[in-house]
Protein backbone atom coordinates (compact mmCIF):
# COMPACT_ATOMS: atom_id res chain seq x y z
CA UNK A 1 0.00 0.00 0.00
CA UNK A 2 0.83 3.70 -0.15
CA UNK A 3 0.54 4.77 3.59
CA UNK A 4 0.19 8.65 2.11
CA UNK A 5 -3.29 8.01 -0.36
CA UNK A 6 -5.77 6.86 2.54
CA UNK A 7 -8.88 8.12 1.17
CA UNK A 8 -12.54 7.93 0.99
CA UNK A 9 -13.43 4.22 0.35
CA UNK A 10 -16.12 1.38 -0.86
CA UNK A 11 -17.01 -1.29 1.05
CA UNK A 12 -18.30 -3.88 -1.62
CA UNK A 13 -20.77 -6.43 -0.06
CA UNK A 14 -20.98 -9.26 -1.70
CA UNK A 15 -22.56 -11.66 1.00
CA UNK A 16 -25.10 -11.78 -1.85
CA UNK A 17 -23.16 -12.39 -4.95
CA UNK A 18 -26.45 -12.30 -7.29
CA UNK A 19 -26.89 -8.50 -5.31
CA UNK A 20 -23.47 -7.02 -4.49
CA UNK A 21 -24.32 -3.76 -3.37
CA UNK A 22 -21.50 -0.89 -2.34
CA UNK A 23 -21.27 2.00 -0.62
CA UNK A 24 -18.72 4.51 1.13
CA UNK A 25 -17.11 4.21 4.53
CA UNK A 26 -14.34 5.80 5.67
CA UNK A 27 -11.49 4.34 7.99
CA UNK A 28 -8.22 6.17 7.95
CA UNK A 29 -5.94 6.85 10.38
CA UNK A 30 -6.40 10.48 12.16
CA UNK A 31 -4.09 13.13 10.23
CA UNK A 32 -1.68 13.82 12.95
CA UNK A 33 -0.29 10.29 11.97
CA UNK A 34 0.27 11.30 8.90
CA UNK A 35 3.81 12.10 8.44
CA UNK A 36 4.66 9.15 11.15
CA UNK A 37 8.09 7.15 11.31
CA UNK A 38 8.46 3.61 9.80
CA UNK A 39 10.21 0.54 11.15
CA UNK A 40 10.47 -2.66 9.89
CA UNK A 41 9.70 -5.70 11.34
CA UNK A 42 11.76 -7.87 13.48
CA UNK A 43 11.23 -10.88 14.76
CA UNK A 44 9.61 -10.98 18.66
CA UNK A 45 12.29 -12.37 21.00
CA UNK A 46 12.19 -15.97 21.14
CA UNK A 47 13.77 -16.51 24.45
CA UNK A 48 10.35 -16.22 25.85
CA UNK A 49 8.13 -19.19 25.75
CA UNK A 50 5.85 -19.82 22.99
CA UNK A 51 2.29 -18.45 23.18
CA UNK A 52 -0.11 -21.45 23.36
CA UNK A 53 -3.43 -20.58 21.30
CA UNK A 54 -6.11 -22.84 22.49
CA UNK A 55 -9.76 -23.27 21.78
CA UNK A 56 -12.17 -20.64 22.66
CA UNK A 57 -15.27 -23.28 24.20
CA UNK A 58 -12.64 -24.35 26.97
CA UNK A 59 -13.79 -22.87 30.17
CA UNK A 60 -10.75 -21.94 31.37
CA UNK A 61 -11.89 -19.15 33.89
CA UNK A 62 -8.18 -18.28 34.73
CA UNK A 63 -7.73 -17.06 31.16
CA UNK A 64 -11.19 -15.97 30.23
CA UNK A 65 -10.89 -13.33 33.24
CA UNK A 66 -7.14 -12.07 31.75
CA UNK A 67 -8.53 -11.81 28.35
CA UNK A 68 -11.42 -9.31 29.33
CA UNK A 69 -9.01 -7.51 31.66
CA UNK A 70 -7.04 -7.09 28.27
CA UNK A 71 -9.88 -6.38 25.86
CA UNK A 72 -11.80 -3.98 28.50
CA UNK A 73 -8.47 -2.26 28.76
CA UNK A 74 -8.38 -2.01 24.84
CA UNK A 75 -11.94 -0.93 24.75
CA UNK A 76 -11.05 2.36 26.84
CA UNK A 77 -8.47 3.53 25.34
CA UNK A 78 -9.05 7.01 23.10
CA UNK A 79 -9.07 6.79 19.40
CA UNK A 80 -6.28 8.65 18.75
CA UNK A 81 -4.23 5.82 20.29
CA UNK A 82 -3.98 3.39 17.54
CA UNK A 83 -3.68 0.32 20.08
CA UNK A 84 -7.40 0.94 20.45
CA UNK A 85 -10.04 -0.97 20.28
CA UNK A 86 -11.88 1.42 17.28
CA UNK A 87 -8.68 1.39 15.58
CA UNK A 88 -7.78 -2.44 15.59
CA UNK A 89 -11.26 -3.09 14.30
CA UNK A 90 -10.18 0.17 11.91
CA UNK A 91 -7.58 -1.41 10.12
CA UNK A 92 -9.45 -3.85 9.09
CA UNK A 93 -11.65 -1.25 7.31
CA UNK A 94 -8.64 0.15 6.07
CA UNK A 95 -7.05 -2.98 3.91
CA UNK A 96 -10.71 -4.43 2.78
CA UNK A 97 -12.10 -1.76 1.25
CA UNK A 98 -9.42 -0.10 -1.04
CA UNK A 99 -8.59 3.29 1.09
CA UNK A 100 -5.00 2.56 0.58
CA UNK A 101 -3.85 2.92 -2.85
CA UNK A 102 -1.02 0.05 -3.97
CA UNK A 103 2.43 0.84 -4.26
CA UNK A 104 2.77 0.99 -8.30
CA UNK A 105 -0.64 1.96 -9.20
CA UNK A 106 -3.23 4.10 -8.16
CA UNK A 107 -5.41 1.37 -7.65
CA UNK A 108 -7.53 0.56 -4.33
CA UNK A 109 -6.05 -2.22 -2.47
CA UNK A 110 -8.15 -4.86 -1.08
CA UNK A 111 -6.69 -8.25 1.19
CA UNK A 112 -9.88 -10.43 0.67
CA UNK A 113 -10.92 -12.81 -2.10
CA UNK A 114 -6.90 -13.23 -3.47
CA UNK A 115 -3.51 -15.10 -2.18
CA UNK A 116 -3.05 -12.52 0.62
CA UNK A 117 -6.13 -13.51 2.81
CA UNK A 118 -4.13 -16.12 5.02
CA UNK A 119 -1.24 -14.00 5.64
CA UNK A 120 -2.52 -10.31 5.97
CA UNK A 121 -5.27 -11.53 8.76
CA UNK A 122 -2.13 -13.29 10.44
CA UNK A 123 -0.34 -10.33 10.22
CA UNK A 124 -3.63 -8.20 11.91
CA UNK A 125 -4.15 -10.71 15.05
CA UNK A 126 -0.55 -11.56 15.36
CA UNK A 127 0.00 -7.43 16.18
CA UNK A 128 -3.30 -7.74 18.04
CA UNK A 129 -2.46 -10.04 20.46
CA UNK A 130 0.58 -8.49 21.41
CA UNK A 131 -1.07 -5.86 22.25
CA UNK A 132 -3.66 -7.51 24.62
CA UNK A 133 -0.83 -8.93 26.45
CA UNK A 134 1.33 -5.69 26.63
CA UNK A 135 -1.79 -3.88 28.00
CA UNK A 136 -1.72 -6.47 31.27
CA UNK A 137 1.76 -6.83 31.10
CA UNK A 138 2.04 -10.82 30.56
CA UNK A 139 3.60 -12.09 27.95
CA UNK A 140 2.24 -15.23 28.02
CA UNK A 141 -1.61 -14.06 26.82
CA UNK A 142 -2.46 -15.29 23.70
CA UNK A 143 -5.81 -15.50 21.94
CA UNK A 144 -8.17 -18.37 21.84
CA UNK A 145 -9.89 -20.15 18.42
CA UNK A 146 -13.59 -20.81 18.09
CA UNK A 147 -13.08 -24.22 16.89
CA UNK A 148 -15.84 -24.48 14.81
CA UNK A 149 -14.57 -27.16 12.77
CA UNK A 150 -14.96 -29.67 15.69
CA UNK A 151 -18.40 -30.79 16.63
CA UNK A 152 -17.48 -29.35 20.31
CA UNK A 153 -16.81 -25.91 18.92
CA UNK A 154 -19.97 -25.74 16.65
CA UNK A 155 -21.88 -24.31 19.20
CA UNK A 156 -20.55 -20.21 19.82
CA UNK A 157 -18.46 -20.55 22.70
CA UNK A 158 -19.54 -19.47 26.29
CA UNK A 159 -17.70 -17.02 26.53
CA UNK A 160 -18.84 -14.50 23.80
CA UNK A 161 -22.17 -14.43 26.41
CA UNK A 162 -20.35 -12.14 28.55
CA UNK A 163 -18.88 -8.84 28.88
CA UNK A 164 -16.71 -7.73 27.59
CA UNK A 165 -17.06 -10.18 24.75
CA UNK A 166 -20.46 -9.19 23.89
CA UNK A 167 -21.55 -7.83 20.38
CA UNK A 168 -25.12 -6.54 20.25
CA UNK A 169 -24.74 -6.68 16.99
CA UNK A 170 -24.85 -10.39 16.44
CA UNK A 171 -27.92 -12.71 15.05
CA UNK A 172 -30.35 -13.70 17.77
CA UNK A 173 -31.36 -16.49 15.79
CA UNK A 174 -27.76 -17.89 15.49
CA UNK A 175 -25.68 -16.72 18.16
CA UNK A 176 -27.34 -18.45 21.21
CA UNK A 177 -26.48 -21.62 22.87
CA UNK A 178 -27.03 -24.25 21.90
CA UNK A 179 -27.51 -23.67 18.33
CA UNK A 180 -25.04 -25.61 15.89
CA UNK A 181 -23.07 -23.09 13.96
CA UNK A 182 -24.04 -23.74 10.02
CA UNK A 183 -20.66 -23.22 8.49
CA UNK A 184 -21.87 -23.37 4.93
CA UNK A 185 -24.42 -20.79 5.88
CA UNK A 186 -25.51 -19.31 2.59
CA UNK A 187 -28.63 -17.04 3.67
CA UNK A 188 -30.89 -19.48 4.39
CA UNK A 189 -31.76 -21.54 7.24
CA UNK A 190 -32.59 -24.94 6.99
CA UNK A 191 -35.12 -25.60 10.09
CA UNK A 192 -35.43 -28.64 9.53
CA UNK A 193 -32.06 -29.94 10.06
CA UNK A 194 -31.40 -31.39 13.63
CA UNK A 195 -28.15 -30.70 15.73
CA UNK A 196 -25.96 -33.78 14.63
CA UNK A 197 -27.49 -33.79 11.01
CA UNK A 198 -25.82 -29.83 11.05
CA UNK A 199 -22.61 -31.71 12.76
CA UNK A 200 -22.17 -34.17 9.83
CA UNK A 201 -22.80 -31.71 7.35
CA UNK A 202 -20.24 -29.79 8.67
CA UNK A 203 -17.96 -32.07 8.89
CA UNK A 204 -17.97 -33.71 5.28
CA UNK A 205 -18.46 -29.77 4.33
CA UNK A 206 -14.56 -28.82 6.32
CA UNK A 207 -13.35 -32.15 4.26
CA UNK A 208 -14.02 -30.48 0.73
CA UNK A 209 -12.65 -27.23 1.69
CA UNK A 210 -9.39 -28.79 3.55
CA UNK A 211 -8.34 -31.81 1.29
CA UNK A 212 -10.78 -32.84 -1.84
CA UNK A 213 -11.40 -28.94 -2.94
CA UNK A 214 -8.31 -27.61 -1.83
CA UNK A 215 -5.46 -29.84 -4.01
CA UNK A 216 -4.27 -27.16 -5.87
CA UNK A 217 -2.66 -24.46 -4.07
CA UNK A 218 -4.52 -21.75 -5.80
CA UNK A 219 -7.78 -23.00 -4.57
CA UNK A 220 -6.95 -22.63 -0.91
CA UNK A 221 -4.83 -19.67 -0.97
CA UNK A 222 -6.66 -17.82 -3.40
CA UNK A 223 -5.95 -16.21 -6.78
CA UNK A 224 -2.77 -14.34 -7.60
CA UNK A 225 -2.60 -10.66 -6.88
CA UNK A 226 0.64 -9.65 -8.73
CA UNK A 227 1.59 -5.65 -8.43
CA UNK A 228 0.14 -3.96 -11.51
CA UNK A 229 -2.35 -2.49 -12.60
CA UNK A 230 -4.93 -5.24 -13.31
CA UNK A 231 -3.74 -6.37 -10.23
CA UNK A 232 -6.92 -7.37 -8.47
CA UNK A 233 -7.92 -10.69 -9.29
CA UNK A 234 -11.45 -11.80 -7.23
CA UNK A 235 -10.69 -15.51 -6.33
CA UNK A 236 -11.18 -16.18 -3.08
CA UNK A 237 -9.58 -19.83 -1.46
CA UNK A 238 -12.01 -22.45 -0.73
CA UNK A 239 -11.99 -21.81 3.02
CA UNK A 240 -12.05 -18.10 2.88
CA UNK A 241 -15.33 -18.34 0.97
CA UNK A 242 -16.86 -20.91 3.40
CA UNK A 243 -16.69 -21.14 6.26
CA UNK A 244 -14.91 -17.56 6.70
CA UNK A 245 -17.35 -15.73 4.74
CA UNK A 246 -20.17 -18.03 5.47
CA UNK A 247 -19.50 -17.36 9.71
CA UNK A 248 -19.43 -13.66 9.41
CA UNK A 249 -22.46 -13.83 7.43
CA UNK A 250 -24.16 -16.57 10.35
CA UNK A 251 -23.06 -14.29 12.85
CA UNK A 252 -24.20 -10.60 12.04
CA UNK A 253 -27.18 -9.33 12.91
CA UNK A 254 -29.97 -10.45 10.29
CA UNK A 255 -32.18 -7.07 10.50
CA UNK A 256 -29.34 -5.15 9.67
CA UNK A 257 -28.88 -3.91 6.14
CA UNK A 258 -25.46 -5.39 5.65
CA UNK A 259 -25.38 -8.20 8.57
CA UNK A 260 -23.38 -5.57 10.28
CA UNK A 261 -20.98 -6.00 12.10
CA UNK A 262 -19.83 -9.14 11.00
CA UNK A 263 -21.43 -9.52 7.88
CA UNK A 264 -19.86 -6.72 6.50
CA UNK A 265 -15.67 -5.91 6.20
CA UNK A 266 -16.37 -2.38 7.62
CA UNK A 267 -17.55 -3.68 10.42
CA UNK A 268 -16.67 -6.71 11.26
CA UNK A 269 -12.84 -6.73 13.61
CA UNK A 270 -15.82 -4.57 16.04
CA UNK A 271 -16.90 -8.11 16.91
CA UNK A 272 -14.65 -9.65 19.78
CA UNK A 273 -15.77 -13.14 18.34
CA UNK A 274 -13.79 -11.95 15.06
CA UNK A 275 -10.45 -12.53 16.37
CA UNK A 276 -11.58 -15.86 17.47
CA UNK A 277 -12.72 -16.72 14.26
CA UNK A 278 -9.43 -15.92 12.46
CA UNK A 279 -7.48 -17.04 15.09
CA UNK A 280 -9.36 -20.87 14.05
CA UNK A 281 -8.83 -19.45 9.92
CA UNK A 282 -4.83 -19.07 10.60
CA UNK A 283 -4.55 -22.76 12.45
CA UNK A 284 -6.45 -24.24 9.34
CA UNK A 285 -3.76 -22.52 7.12
CA UNK A 286 -1.06 -24.04 8.94
CA UNK A 287 -2.85 -27.92 9.49
CA UNK A 288 -3.47 -27.60 5.40
CA UNK A 289 0.19 -26.66 5.22
CA UNK A 290 0.78 -29.55 7.87
CA UNK A 291 -0.88 -31.57 4.82
CA UNK A 292 1.38 -31.02 2.59
CA UNK A 293 4.18 -31.90 4.68
CA UNK A 294 4.65 -27.87 4.89
CA UNK A 295 5.67 -27.67 1.10
CA UNK A 296 6.05 -23.44 1.09
CA UNK A 297 2.84 -22.88 -0.68
CA UNK A 298 3.91 -19.77 -2.67
CA UNK A 299 7.38 -18.71 -4.09
CA UNK A 300 6.15 -15.94 -6.17
CA UNK A 301 8.23 -12.63 -4.85
CA UNK A 302 5.28 -10.52 -5.58
CA UNK A 303 3.75 -12.64 -2.57
CA UNK A 304 6.52 -12.72 -0.32
CA UNK A 305 7.65 -9.43 -0.59
CA UNK A 306 4.11 -7.70 -0.65
CA UNK A 307 4.19 -5.72 2.70
CA UNK A 308 1.37 -3.51 4.91
CA UNK A 309 1.70 -1.48 7.68
CA UNK A 310 0.54 -1.76 11.31
CA UNK A 311 0.67 -0.63 14.75
CA UNK A 312 2.43 -2.89 17.52
CA UNK A 313 2.26 -2.83 20.81
CA UNK A 314 5.03 0.06 21.38
CA UNK A 315 2.33 2.27 19.04
CA UNK A 316 5.18 1.89 16.42
CA UNK A 317 4.32 1.84 12.78
CA UNK A 318 5.68 -1.40 11.23
CA UNK A 319 6.14 -2.16 7.67
CA UNK A 320 5.46 -6.33 8.10
CA UNK A 321 6.29 -8.38 4.38
CA UNK A 322 4.49 -12.05 3.82
CA UNK A 323 7.52 -13.61 3.87
CA UNK A 324 8.02 -12.38 7.90
CA UNK A 325 5.08 -14.42 8.46
CA UNK A 326 5.33 -17.58 6.98
CA UNK A 327 6.51 -19.55 10.37
CA UNK A 328 4.22 -19.02 13.29
CA UNK A 329 6.97 -20.64 15.84
CA UNK A 330 9.20 -17.61 14.56
CA UNK A 331 6.59 -15.21 15.39
CA UNK A 332 6.71 -16.82 19.24
CA UNK A 333 2.81 -18.44 19.04
CA UNK A 334 1.24 -21.93 18.23
CA UNK A 335 -1.82 -23.56 18.31
CA UNK A 336 -2.78 -26.39 20.93
CA UNK A 337 -2.66 -29.96 19.23
CA UNK A 338 -5.76 -31.04 18.66
CA UNK A 339 -7.40 -33.36 16.54
CA UNK A 340 -9.38 -32.52 13.21
CA UNK A 341 -12.07 -34.64 13.52
CA UNK A 342 -13.59 -33.59 9.70
CA UNK A 343 -9.86 -35.37 8.06
CA UNK A 344 -12.25 -38.62 8.61
CA UNK A 345 -15.43 -37.95 7.49
CA UNK A 346 -14.30 -37.82 3.97
CA UNK A 347 -17.83 -38.38 2.19
CU1 LIG B 1 -10.94 -9.76 6.74
CU2 LIG B 1 -12.83 -12.43 8.34
O1 LIG B 1 -12.38 -10.97 7.26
Amino acid sequence: PNLSSCHNSTNIWDFDPIHPVAFPVYCCPPKSESNEPVIDFEFPDLSAPLRVRKRAHLPDRDYIAKYARALSIMKSLPYDDPRSFGRQADIHCLYCTGAYNQKYTNEGLSIHRSWFFFPWHRMMIYFHERILASLIDDDTFSLSFWNWDAPEGMLTPEMYFEEPFIDIERSDNHVRRPKVADINYNYVDDFNLKPDEQISKNLAFMYHQMVSGAKKVELFMGCTYKRGTTGFCNGPGTIEVAPHNALHGWVGKDSNPYLENMGSFHSAARDPIFYAHHSNIDRLWGVWKELRNNVPEIIDPDWLDSYFYFHNEKSQLVRIKIRDVLNTTKLGYEYEQIDNPWLNARP
